[in-house]
């Protein structure tokens, strides 16, 4: 669970306050919403979407898509395979992620959700990075806003690993040769 190259940033502990804070804001605004599709987004999103449908107190269908930009690089690769078979149509939606970075993921999600025409699309996540947004995309509902350093954990992952982490962290020495990050 520990691992020394990885410096705590937010600790267990106070993501599952925000989680919590999340969940109760959530279940007010959709109070009057008879089923709401929650989204999540693989793979880095499994983890807050488990912690926060608990706190979601609205009747849920809950579902996940596979989104990936970054493969196993610190750099989006500028492009987004989505794979979305989810019949969305008339919904109340919910998106999940871990983290908006320069907004390409969710962009392409929300551009392909809206072809399949459904009632709303509201997204949620853990992390926010507003100063890398590249593409007009903004979260309705934001864990923490963050400065751009590469974090992991609590679903979020460099090169596949740490995502089992339960609190985020800077990755201090990473397999890069030696890049700053
Ligand atoms: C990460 C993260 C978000 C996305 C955010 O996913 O989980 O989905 O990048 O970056 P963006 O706003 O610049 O698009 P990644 O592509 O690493 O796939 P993963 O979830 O499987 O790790
Ligand atoms: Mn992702
Ligand atoms: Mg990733």
């Amino acid at each position: 669970m520990q691992d020394g190259r990885v410096k705590e940033y937010i600790s267990a502990e106070r993501i599952a306050v925000r989680v919590r804070e999340l969940g109760e804001r959530i279940s007010d605004e959709y109070r009057e919403t008879s089923l709401l599709y929650v989204v999540g987004v693989l793979d880095g999103a499994f983890m807050f979407v488990a912690d926060l449908v608990r706190h979601i107190q609205v009747p849920c269908r809950i579902g996940f898509i596979e989104a990936s930009s970054y493969g196993s690089g610190m750099r989006s690769r500028g492009q987004v395979d989505v794979r979305c078979n989810l019949d969305i149509a008339g919904c109340d939606v919910l998106l999940v992620e871990d983290i908006l970075d320069t907004g390409l993921t969710l962009h392409e999600i929300v551009g392909e959700f809206d072809k399949l025409q459904p009632a709303s699309v509201q997204v949620c996540v853990l992390l926010d990075k507003p100063s890398q947004r590249r593409y007009p995309l903004e979260a309705r509902y934001v864990g923490f806003d963050i400065p751009d350093r590469f974090v992991v954990g609590y679903g979020t992952d460099f090169d596949g690993r740490y995502r089992e982490l339960p609190y985020i962290g800077y990755l201090e020495n990473p397999d890069t040769g030696g890049r700053e990050v």
